[in-house]
């Protein structure tokens, strides 16, 4: 249904501050020890003050634009998925549709927690496959650390922060993107969730008080649901590509522990290098943590043309997905020479401009309708 979708960019942003699990034990009752056997993680990446979702969502697109090699004005799509939006609304991919300067683009957000990613993927590639749009700029960005409860041992120490983009793109070549997965059970929905601050309990002094703007998670049955749908998952979607696990060069599922990686390959009877892990630094970065693993794969040169990749994950919801990928670019991609790059900052430099000039000018026109 999606073929001839491909993805043309890629890019990733990780905030630089580090977090380790000896900084996690001088803060909650808990130890590198115990993190790193229960979960891989080592260190996670934590937004510094001035950073946001949106922030990293804009440095990754532009990293995947620059990859791509496309104008922010040749996009008709940008898809952030996040559970951490900048605001309830306006979306952040409205947010990163101005400062892009993509003025031609349709922009919205998309939930479907550490799943996001998947989903977007989907939907960008099936309004490809239906002509509706050329070019789509599909994104996983999160800022987990501001919902994430520092005093909860049993959350704290699983999330960290970053933005993964992809440009999607059609063209006559065969292979991309070659069938998705999209599931769902919100009979689940309160195994992992935020209970306040929505229109169901607004955020107020009780709510805060009870520290109900925090992530709350039953982990174990978290645990249990990832590693019966992830396998699940990716045998379906190979099997909707008339493929099978012999064909598949690499699995790239999302981060959340190293011992549902390792249980999801076991049950596939892959064996342990088939399938991308980068969790050790970042953490659980949920729906940026596929599109940071995907750009690492192939920063890395895990990935080459002709590569058959499969992105599996589950997250809130509770959701899961996963899509079959025939790679089909060239890598390393051309690095672009310096009158690109000076062209680039100036282009985005005029979406500056431009937005500060949209907002004057809705200002004097809301002055001029007072007096
Ligand atoms: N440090 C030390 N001890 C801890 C910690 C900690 N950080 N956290 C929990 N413990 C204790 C518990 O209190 C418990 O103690 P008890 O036996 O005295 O009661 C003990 O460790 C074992 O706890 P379990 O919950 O059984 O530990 P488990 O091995 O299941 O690991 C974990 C917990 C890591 C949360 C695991 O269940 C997991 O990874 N679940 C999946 C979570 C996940 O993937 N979430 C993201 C979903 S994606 C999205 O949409 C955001």
């Amino acid at each position: 249904m999606t073929a001839h979708v491909h993805v043309t960019g890629w890019g990733k942003f990780v905030p630089p501050r580090v977090l380790t699990n000896d900084d996690l034990a001088e803060m909650v009752d808990t130890s590198d020890e115990w993190i790193r056997t229960r979960t891989g993680i080592i260190e996670r990446r934590i937004a510094s003050d001035g950073e946001t979702t949106f922030s990293m969502a804009l440095h990754a697109a532009r990293q995947a634009l620059e990859v791509a090699g496309l104008k922010p004005s040749q996009l008709d799509l940008v898809i952030v998925a996040t559970v951490t939006p900048d605001y309830t609304f306006p979306s952040t991919a409205c947010l990163v549709q101005d400062a892009l300067g993509a003025a031609h683009a349709a922009a919205f957000d998309l939930s479907a927690g550490c799943t996001g990613f998947i989903y977007g993927l989907s939907v960008a590639a099936d309004l490809i496959s239906a002509g509706t749009y050329e070019n789509a700029l599909v994104i996983g960005a999160e800022t987990l650390s501001r919902i994430v409860d520092w005093s909860d041992r049993e959350t704290c120490v699983l999330f960290g922060d970053g933005a993964g983009a992809v440009i999607l793109q059609a063209n006559g070549a065969n292979g991309g993107l070659l069938s998705t997965v999209l599931g769902s059970d919100g009979s689940g929905g309160k195994l992992l969730y935020v209970p306040a601050g929505g229109s169901r309990e607004p955020a107020s002094h009780r709510t805060v008080g009870e520290r109900l703007h925090y992530v709350k998670m039953r982990g174990r049955e978290v645990f249990r649901f990832a590693v019966r749908t992830m396998p699940a998952a990716t045998r379906q979607v190979l099997g909707q590509a008339n493929l099978t696990l012999s064909d598949l060069k690499l699995v790239i599922p999302h981060q959340a522990n190293q011992r549902i990686i390792e249980a999801s390959a076991r049950s596939l009877k892959l064996p342990p290098e088939t399938v991308f892990s980068n969790l050790e630094r970042y953490g659980n970065t949920s729906a940026a943590s596929i599109p940071i693993a995907l750009c690492e794969a192939v920063e890395e040169g895990l990935i080459e043309q002709d590569d058959l990749v499969v992105c599996v994950g589950f997250g809130a919801g509770l959701t899961w997905g996963a899509a079959a990928l025939r790679w089909s670019m060239p890598l390393p991609p051309e690095p672009p020479s310096r009158g690109e790059r000076i062209w680039r900052e100036l282009r985005y430099l005029y979406a500056t401009l431009r937005s500060l000039v949209r907002r004057f000018l809705r200002w004097l026109f809301a002055r001029g309708i007072k007096e």
